[in-house]
């Protein structure tokens, strides 16, 4: 598979530990909320799973006032195949950390993870993506993760996914990450390069070569699907901290404390 030739760089900016990062990303949320309701009165955010966000949301729930909840919608950039109150489901880590904004349900739009065929919860969701938003389906917002492997959303390494031309897929993954085979519901690249924005938040040690192969390592796209992110039109915005920075070069790095 030839790599996306990638269309904007990066804009990578370092911080001491998580918790400064996820200060930064949620007042890039903030910012990013404010501007699309005053545009559209309304904020479409996608959110993924996985740890690193946990604290990002529970900032966001500590300031309720910082965003007129009741005109924001949550996406999510994917989710795993089990349903919302298992300990490992994306919507469910959110719904706890969110738990006190008290979000309307009709703004909650769920993945069907517990669904017998995953592919067929897949294209419910991108009926429901696309009805809201339009095709394609333009989000506000995505905030990503990134994985040791180098993956992203839930595309994963050699993933069938990362050739995906719809908006929202099963994926059939196979990784030591996920305990082995499993499928994914999750968002593609198209749909994650449609987004306004894309803010990628990276931390600890475990993701550090990940981080530099897919910033600057060589294009290889099936072993790195976060490199599928450059070849967006748009910037995308990496909040990263000291641990994961440990392998870039100095000169990489913006550093916001100036
Ligand atoms: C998921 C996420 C995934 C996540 C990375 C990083 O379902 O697990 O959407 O893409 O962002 O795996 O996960 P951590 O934040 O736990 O390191």
């Amino acid at each position: 598979m030839t790599a996306p030739s990638a269309k904007a760089a990066p804009i990578v900016e370092r911080f001491a530990d998580l918790e400064a990062l996820s200060r930064a990303a949620a007042a890039a949320v903030v910012q990013q909320g404010e501007e699309a309701i005053a545009a559209r009165g309304r904020f479409d955010l996608a959110i993924s799973g996985g740890s690193t966000p946990r604290r990002l949301l529970q900032l966001l729930a500590a300031e309720p006032r910082a965003l007129p909840w009741q005109h924001v919608h949550l996406w999510w950039c994917d989710e795993r195949t089990v349903p919302p109150d298992h300990a490992d489901s994306n919507f469910g880590m959110a719904q706890h950390a969110l738990a006190p904004l008290r979000l309307e349900a009709s703004h909650l739009h769920r993945m069907a993870g517990e669904a017998e065929d995953p592919a067929s919860a897949a294209a419910d969701y991108q009926r429901e993506l696309c009805a809201a938003l339009g095709e394609p389906p333009v989000l506000d917002l995505a905030l990503l993760g990134l994985g040791p492997d180098g993956h992203t959303a839930s595309l994963f390494p050699h993933s069938p996914g990362l050739r995906a031309t719809d908006w929202v897929i099963a994926n059939p993954v196979t990784s030591p990450l996920t305990g082995g085979a499993t499928t994914r519901i999750t968002l593609t690249a198209p749909a994650l390069h449609a987004a306004r924005a894309a803010i990628v938040l990276v931390a600890g040690a475990d993701k550090a070569a990940a981080l530099t192969a897919v910033l600057h390592g060589p294009a290889d796209v099936e072993q790195y699907p976060a490199q599928l992110l450059a070849a967006g039109p748009r910037r995308v915005r990496w909040l990263i901290d000291e641990a994961a920075a440990s392998q870039l070069e100095t000169g990489d790095l913006h550093d916001p404390r100036g």
